[in-house]
């Protein structure tokens, strides 16, 4: 007798066997979800626009919005970009790594022009995590990877989060553990004169700023209405719970999200992103003890005031991003 089909969403420890069914399923034009340094992906074939589609279906993610193309190496990233010097000394120094590089697309590279939203550009990024580096491989071709959260919510840091948010949208998780980076690359656009950082994240901004001297922020130029990165987007990586930013005190309704040493006494719950006040060690913390404080008996959720400075500034953007006002639902529907 066959064996039975296993239930979609199911999440599979990273044997050989395992990825090479991966691979085969982004084959079919299926998603998989891949662990990266990072957070896991949501992956997809990037040279199918079928595949493409069905991630930002899964997702519920507006198309205005571009995805990422994870490839394993310098030479898989040329086939599809253009880099020039700047990209190459970055690429050379941190990929593998929590650095997406936003380039020229070379049409010719067979990027979807969904995943690109229509753009001339294409971001690509090489992630360290073993098994992404391993399904990249075997695969051979780009792997088009937002983060695997329905849009708008906390990106997962691990398979089980996945499970949470799209189980059953996905033909298989691969579970590489939890994610050590945690907070997702750093977005930088080298379409210009000036580089320019459209998403703080894993890659601090001082350490590009090392090879290439100080870098811009803000937007590329895009269309008017289209945010340049959903970095751009207000509300982002939110928890169900509202947020409360710098807080110094707490209330006895309110869950704790600590950092450092001195921590106000009287939260219903707190969780501590660093005692030691280690920036790496927070960022690693922040989205898992985010979703281990929204819980139904709390009524907000306060944060303890975090520096700007390193990882800092990544940690800094998602919080302000979970704290935004919410969009309004749809009146009618
Ligand atoms: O760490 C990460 O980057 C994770 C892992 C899975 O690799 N991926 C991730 O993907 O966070 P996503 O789709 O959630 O974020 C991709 C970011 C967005 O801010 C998007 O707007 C921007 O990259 N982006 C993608 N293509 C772009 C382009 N051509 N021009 C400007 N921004 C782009
Ligand atoms: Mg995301």
């Amino acid at each position: 007798m066959n064996a039975p089909t296993p239930p979609p969403g199911r999440i599979r420890p990273p044997t050989a066997d395992a990825v090479a069914e991966a691979a085969r399923l982004l084959d079919a034009g299926e998603l998989v979800a891949f662990p990266t340094e990072t957070v896991y992906g949501l992956g997809g074939d990037a040279t199918s626009d079928h595949a493409v589609a069905r991630i930002f279906a899964a997702k519920g993610r507006p198309r205005f919005n571009p995805l990422i193309a994870h490839v394993a190496d310098i030479a898989a990233a040329e086939r599809i970009a253009r880099l020039d010097d700047r990209a190459l000394r970055l690429a050379a120094r941190f990929w593998p790594g929590p650095l997406t590089l936003v380039l020229p697309r070379r049409p010719e590279g067979g990027v979807s022009l969904l995943a690109t939203a229509g753009l001339d550009t294409v971001a690509v990024r090489v992630p360290a995590h073993p098994v992404a580096l391993a399904l990249l491989a075997a695969f051979a071709r780009p792997v088009a990877g937002p983060s695997a959260n329905p849009s708008g919510r906390i990106s997962p840091t691990s398979a089980a989060h996945v499970a949470d948010g799209l189980g059953a949208r996905v033909a298989m998780i691969l579970d590489g553990g939890e994610c050590r980076v945690g907070v997702e690359s750093t977005v930088l656009a080298l379409t210009g004169p000036e580089p320019i950082l459209l998403r703080p994240g894993g890659l601090a901004r001082e350490a590009i700023a090392a090879v290439l001297g100080p870098i811009g922020d803000g937007t590329v130029p895009a269309e008017p209405d289209r945010p340049a990165a959903p970095g751009q987007l207000a509300s982002h990586y939110a928890p169900e719970r509202p947020v409360r930013l710098d807080a110094a005190t707490v209330a006895a309704d309110e869950a704790l999200l600590a950092f450092g040493p001195d921590v106000p006494a009287g939260a219903a719950v707190t969780l501590q992103l660093s005692a030691a006040g280690d920036l790496a060690e927070a960022a690693a913390n922040l989205f898992a003890h985010l979703r281990r404080l929204d819980r139904p008996d709390v009524r907000r959720i306060a944060v303890m005031p975090i520096p700007a400075t390193g990882l800092g500034e990544a940690i800094n953007d998602r919080l302000r991003r979970a704290a935004a006002p919410r969009p309004e639902p749809p009146a009618f529907e």
